[in-house]
């Protein structure tokens, strides 16, 4: 399978680019710039990231370019580019004033194969706080802004670029076709690789891995864990076993509805309901870590009985993306990666099972893509995340069953009107939380003394970072009038106005 290397140098966009060239169908793999694989016949090209580094910097970033450089086309985005420059005699020095932000390109020369069909000027993305004052022989210009004269430069005799801005963000109006040119113009790829592709190469290679073994899966009601196991199914049929445990911390109806799905869909799953368990252990529990751990633990132990039933099974099947497996770079350390409790800790050694990720390769919005290519329902797909704890961290305090309840009716009132307005697909993520708090209100001649719940609904790509969503006042009216007036407990509603940083998501 053809594909492009990206060496990583820390950059917060590095990801980015590996989602720009994967919507060309071309595959791309991410790797430290520091632990360069072995470049055999399939890989098609290289991409220096950026960084937070500079090339002045005594302990900056230097890879090891012998066998690539010259090679094989390469194409170096920001620090990428300085290095470039700076590592082969070239200056770079801090800019007069920090470069960052939108700047016009003008494009010098049309013909190079790095700028074809760009226009003459283009809006391009600049962050950078260093520059190139000068570059070595042989390094021509070949597009320019107003303050940075090496924003783009090809190496003579060589298949080699660098650009100082970042094709890869979206402001950089023409980044795409800066990138078709690079990954299909100069590289060569076939851009063959897409969602169909990878369900037929997949399927045949889970059937020649797996041939009649049985493989257990959990099954979360998630995108992922659905997506890996109607893959999986595809290729074994009913030797794959899922479990679906409903730790009673789900929302209204939801295990009843997703098990439903699941048997539609013709999955081999059995459902557990292990509501009580979950309670008793999390009984007068109110610290956030500590409730994480237990239900984490519950889960493990709920799953593993149950994995345990299965007669030889030799494998565990796991959601697992792309994401998560990218060895990071970070210079700030590993990133705060969030990881599901769902990964069944200790399983695999004590029944000895091999593990098995169909998705370890493919971002998020990709296995979305996968899971539409196999006829998963939209309603499945869609779906806004969910914490593994679930309404367990929406609970401040202890969780009890009557406080579940009280949260699952509000919720319930809350996503149905999303949706109803027309507004669930606007989300990346909507949820309600029951607040510790209990306030005065009054209804009909009575007074109240009850729960206060806030209402959040987040836009994000991947959770990091997030902005509260401006949902109509009408809206919010009309959704809190109907939680006052339903849900028995509820005599206040609040929204939550903070953006993450420096508040989170969820609220636990
Ligand atoms: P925060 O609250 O950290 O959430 O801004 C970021 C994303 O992660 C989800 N989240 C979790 N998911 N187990 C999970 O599987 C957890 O313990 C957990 N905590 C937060 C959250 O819903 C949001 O999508």
């Amino acid at each position: 399978m053809e594909k492009i290397i990206i060496l990583d140098f820390g950059s917060q966009y590095t990801q980015l680019i590996a989602r720009r060239v994967r919507e060309l169908n071309v595959y791309c793999e991410i790797h430290p710039y520091n632990k360069i694989p072995t470049l055999d016949d399939s890989v098609r090209g290289v991409i220096l990231s950026g960084s937070p580094s500079s090339v002045r910097d005594a302990g900056a970033p230097i890879p090891q370019l012998e066998g690539i450089k010259g090679r094989l086309p390469l194409l170096g985005v920001c620090y990428g580019a300085q290095y470039l420059a700076y590592g082969y005699g070239g200056e770079v020095e801090p800019a007069p004033s920090r470069e960052y932000g939108r700047a016009m390109l003008t494009v010098g020369d049309a013909a190079d194969p790095l700028l074809l069909n760009l226009p003459a000027t283009t809006q391009v993305w600049m962050s950078h706080g260093d520059t190139i004052t000068a570059a070595p022989e042989g390094y021509r210009v070949i597009a320019s802004t107003e303050d940075v004269r090496f924003a783009a430069f090809r190496i003579e005799g060589e298949r080699t670029w660098g650009i100082q801005f970042h094709p890869e963000v979206y402001h950089s109006t023409d980044g795409k076709q800066l990138l078709h040119n690079f990954v299909v113009g100069i590289c060569g790829c076939a851009c063959s690789w897409t969602s169909e592709s990878f369900v037929e190469t997949t399927v045949a290679e889970l059937r020649a891995k797996l041939g009649d073994d049985k493989v257990v899966l959990g099954l979360s009601g998630g995108v992922d864990s659905t997506v890996a196991a109607v893959l999986l199914h595809r290729a074994i049929g009913r030797n794959l076993y899922c479990i679906f445990v409903d730790s009673g911390l789900l929302r209204k109806n939801e295990f009843d509805e997703v098990l439903a799905s699941y048997e539609h869909m013709g999955l081999n799953v059995k459902g557990v309901k292990a509501g009580a368990k979950f309670f008793a252990d999390l009984a007068g529990v109110s610290e956030p870590e500590k409730k994480r751990k237990i239900i984490g633990r519950d889960f493990i132990e709920v799953f593993n009985e149950e994995a345990q039933q299965i007669r030889d099974v030799k494998w565990l099947a796991q959601g697992t993306i792309y994401p998560d497996v990218i060895e990071s770079c970070s210079v700030n350390g590993p990133s705060a990666t969030i990881k599901s409790h769902h990964n069944v800790g200790g399983l695999p050694e004590k029944m000895n099972l091999r593990i098995v990720e169909p998705l370890r390769l493919l971002f998020k919005d990709e296995v979305r893509r996968v899971g539409r290519s196999l006829g998963i329902s939209e309603q499945l797909i869609g779906r806004h995340p969910f914490p593994g704890p679930g309404l367990a961290i929406r609970i401040l305090g202890d969780i009890t069953p009557e406080k579940v309840e009280i949260l699952q009716n509000v919720d319930k009132i809350y996503i149905d009107g999303l949706r109803a307005a027309g507004l669930y697909d606007q989300v990346w993520q909507a949820g309600a939380i029951l607040l510790p708090v209990k306030s005065v209100g009054v209804m009909g001649d009575e007074r109240t003394y009850e729960s206060c719940v806030a209402l959040r609904a987040v836009t994000s790509t991947d959770g990091m970072t997030a902005d509260w969503v401006h949902l109509p006042y009408e809206f919010l009216a009309d959704v809190s009038n109907e939680i006052i007036n339903k849900v028995r407990g509820v005599n206040r509603v609040v929204y939550d106005i903070s953006s993450k940083p420096p508040a989170t998501i969820e609220w636990e």
